[in-house]
Parts: structure tokens; C-alpha cells; sequence
């Protein structure tokens, strides 16, 4: 009796976490053609309905196929694996058609909704126990909705008809000073959590911090005009020798999607164009440009601890917060996330969403870009397979913290590693800036 009131109710979340998930995918691609979602966009995104069968692949080989018995890989071969068909070749695949890969997602899904009731999600398997795998499918779902958007907004046959469901708030905080303080000492970052956090994540381990200051806000609009106008893309000894090999092979002068109209500068967002907000986190810049800011400030970028610990920490009682304003789970209340508003906002907006020291806007509107390579934490152990995260560790990707507009509060942790090559700027990249106190 006991068990079934404990249990019951685990196995009746993750149906809905899976059933809300999917409902999310389909209102995002509900305004898009068969042939708009067979389009490559562009070589650094796949066509989306690549992603729709390869969410249908990863949930068949997770939660059917492998509860059989553990399979070998983590990407089962085949069209949608990733490795096999990198992003640039995606577009020539011989892809089934819209309504045959709906058809394959729903059948999976079926499956595993009958599958679920006779799972013991109580037990020692580590990858039932309290529903992870389930929260890892839901998570991966939620992960290609925001690698859909990254494609939407390179779409350049006409704008997406976004299905915006709410707007942003206007600000209504504002930051005493330009920096905060961090008095440095041990902390703690990543976390033990096995319910939904991924392997990168863990273990949580701690880490000596010499004092040092950190932006109060990410870095906005105005603030990059500002970076532009001194000739910061011009100057040589703002940008590393990567940076400035970046600058030449791409002539970048500005974010990527800003473009100069009758001496005002405009931007293209998800389904319109509109003046630059000098109010608003600066959006798709790569680390190079990140950098060469930071530099142009006297400042540098946070590492990926020092970012952490602005984020949680409390060093009056030595003590870490789940989250910045809390404990209480991400809600687009309480910060810039979700993806239906599709747009960044004013800095300022979300006024509870700030940190113990001070800093805003540590979760949600921009993925920050750090200093740090992507490696495993001390102690770092793969679970449950190699190709989410451990292939990527190494000095070629760089982290990223703190999620975007485009996240799902499902994916958004003060713990939660994204990475990416430090030249990508069709992700929802910004940055803030720290320095040595
Ligand atoms: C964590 C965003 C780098 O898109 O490559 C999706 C997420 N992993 N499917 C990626 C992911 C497997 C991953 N990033
Ligand atoms: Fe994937």
C-alpha cells in the first residue's frame, strides 16, 4: 500500500513531463510548412525535422530499447544519429516524410506511456530510480526545442511565425553599481542530484576562490554600442591571436543578425526586426567578441566556479542557494525563460531573479559564456553514456551558464553546463564580465 502511494505518483509526473514536452515541441513547429521543416537554414543547424525524428530515436533507444537490456551506445546507429550525420550534411538525408516521423513520435510514445505503469521507479537501477531517465528524455526534448529556435532564427526565406504566448515585463530593478564583490574563499559548486542534473554536473566538489568582482548584469545592448563606436572590432590588442583569426575569416563588425539601417542600428529577432534595445543583454556574440569586450572594459570573463558562486553563494552565511533567488524551481515569473516570449528582456525585468551578492539575470535571456574549457569535474564519472557530455571534453569547447530565453525551466540550474565552440554565435550567447578585486 505504501509503495503504490509513493510510486503512483512518480510514474504519473513523468507521463506528464513527456506529455508536456512533446506538447511544446509541436506548438513550436505548429506554424511551419512540411517544407519549412525540411529546409537547412544554414550548414551550422540541421533541417527541424531532422531533430522531430532524432527526439522520436533517442526516446525509442532510452526508454524502450534499452530497459530491455542496457544497449552499448548512447546513440543508437542509423539516419538520426548525430555523429553518424553531423549538422552540416542533415540536409540531404532521405528523411521520411512530416506526417510519417509525427506518426513514429507518437507510436514510440504510446509505447512507453503503457511501458511506465510496470516500471519500478522505487528500486536501485540508477537510471529509474526517481524517474532520471524519464527527466533525461523530457530534458533532450527540451534541449532540441531551443536547437529548433537556434535554426529558426537563421531562417532567411521569410520570418517565423512565432507563437508567442506572453511578453516580456518592463524593468522595474536596477542595479546599485556596474560590479559586485565577491570576497573569495572555499565554495561549493555542482551538485549530487540524480533526479534530473547530468553527469558534467557532478560531483559537487569545492573550490578555493581569490576575491574578485563580477558584473551585476549581463552586458547589454548599450554597453556593446558603446564597445563598437570606441572601434573595438578594429583593435588588434583587444582580441587573442584565435580571436582576431576569427575577425579576419569572418569580417564580423557586430552581433551576428544586427544590421545598420539609415545610421540606426537594427536587429533581427525570431519573427521581426526591430531597433536595437541598448536596454536588453546583448545577444549571439561568440566568446572572441566576449572577450576582446571584456578586454576593451579592463575586465576579463568569469570562470565557470567564479560564475557559480555568483550565482549561489551566500558568503554571509557560507552557505549556497539553488537558485539564484532560491530554492523555488524556475518559472517564467521569476525569470526570462520558456521561450514563448521569444525575445530577450530589458535588464531589470525580472526583479527577483537576483543572486545572494547581487548579480541579475544569472538564469535565463543569455547563455554566458565563461573562460573555461568544457572538462570533467574532479571525480567525474559518465552516466549514463559517453556522447552527451565526455566526447565534448577538451579545450575546443567552451562553457556556457545560465540559460536563455529559449530554455525550458526543465533545463535551467545554476549547475546546468552548456558548451559550444567559442565562434558560435547562433546561440543565445551573451556574456558578463568579472576581474581580479
Ligand atoms: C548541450 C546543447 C551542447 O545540442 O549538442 C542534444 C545538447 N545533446 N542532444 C547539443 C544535446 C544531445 C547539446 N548541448
Ligand atoms: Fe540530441
Amino acid at each position: 500500500m505504501i509503495q503504490d502511494s509513493v510510486v503512483a505518483p512518480l510514474a504519473e509526473q513523468v507521463a506528464a513531463l513527456l506529455e508536456e514536452a512533446r506538447a511544446r515541441t509541436l506548438l513550436l513547429i505548429s506554424p511551419l510548412s512540411e517544407a519549412e521543416l525540411r529546409t537547412q537554414h544554414n550548414r551550422l543547424m540541421g533541417p527541424l525535422l531532422w531533430d522531430l525524428g532524432h527526439i522520436a530515436h533517442f526516446e525509442e533507444l532510452w526508454l524502450l530499447r534499452n530497459l530491455e537490456g542496457p544497449v552499448e551506445f548512447g546513440e543508437m546507429p542509423g539516419m538520426f544519429n548525430p555523429f553518424e550525420n553531423p549538422r552540416a550534411v542533415r540536409g540531404g538525408l532521405d528523411m521520411p516524410t512530416l506526417p510519417q516521423t509525427l506518426s513514429v513520435m507518437a507510436e514510440t510514445r504510446a509505447l512507453v506511456l503503457d511501458r511506465i505503469p510496470t516500471l519500478d521507479l522505487a528500486g536501485d537501477d540508477p537510471l529509474l530510480r526517481d524517474g532520471y531517465v524519464f527527466r533525461m528524455v523530457a530534458q533532450h526534448e527540451y534541449q532540441h526545442g531551443e536547437t529548433m529556435l537556434q535554426a529558426l532564427q537563421l531562417k532567411e526565406d521569410g520570418l517565423y511565425r512565432a507563437p508567442r504566448a506572453w511578453s516580456v515585463p518592463e524593468p522595474r530593478w536596477a542595479p546599485r553599481a556596474e560590479m559586485v564583490s565577491f570576497p573569495g574563499g572555499e565554495v561549493e559548486i555542482g551538485t549530487a542530484d540524480r533526479g534530473a542534473s547530468y553527469d558534467n554536473e557532478r560531483p559537487p566538489h569545492r573550490v578555493k576562490l581569490r576575491p574578485f568582482r563580477i558584473d551585476a548584469a549581463p552586458v547589454t545592448n548599450g554597453a556593446y554600442l558603446e564597445f563598437m563606436e570606441a572601434g573595438g572590432y578594429d583593435e588588434r590588442r583587444l582580441w587573442t591571436d584565435a580571436g582576431w583569426a576569427w575577425l579576419e575569416e569572418t569580417g564580423a563588425r557586430s552581433p551576428q543578425f544586427w544590421e545598420r539601417e539609415g545610421g540606426e542600428w537594427k536587429t533581427r529577432t525570431m519573427d521581426h526586426r526591430a531597433a536595437v534595445d541598448p536596454r536588453r543583454p546583448v545577444c549571439h556574440v561568440s566568446a572572441h567578441e566576449a572577450e576582446a569586450f571584456a578586454r576593451w572594459a579592463g575586465k576579463r570573463l568569469p570562470t565557470e566556479p567564479e560564475w557559480e558562486a555568483a550565482a549561489t553563494w551566500d558568503p554571509a552565511t557560507g552557505t549556497r542557494r539553488a537558485y539564484p533567488w532560491g530554492g523555488e524551481a524556475p518559472t517564467r515569473e521569476l525569470a526570462n525563460l520558456d521561450q514563448l516570449a521569444f525575445e530577450t528582456a530589458p535588464v531589470g525585468a525580472y526583479p527577483r531573479n537576483v543572486s545572494p551578492i547581487g548579480c541579475y539575470g544569472m538564469i535565463g535571456d543569455v547563455w554566458e559564456w565563461t573562460a573555461s574549457d568544457f572538462a570533467g569535474y574532479p571525480g567525474y564519472e559518465t552516466f549514463p553514456y559517453p556522447e552527451y557530455s565526455e566526447v565534448f571534453f577538451g579545450p575546443e569547447y567552451r562553457v556556457l551558464r545560465g540559460g536563455s530565453w529559449a530554455t525550458r525551466p526543465g533545463a535551467a540550474r545554476s549547475t546546468f553546463r552548456n558548451w559550444d565552440y567559442p565562434i558560435r554565435r547562433q546561440i543565445f550567447s551573451g556574456f558578463r564580465c568579472a576581474a581580479d578585486e
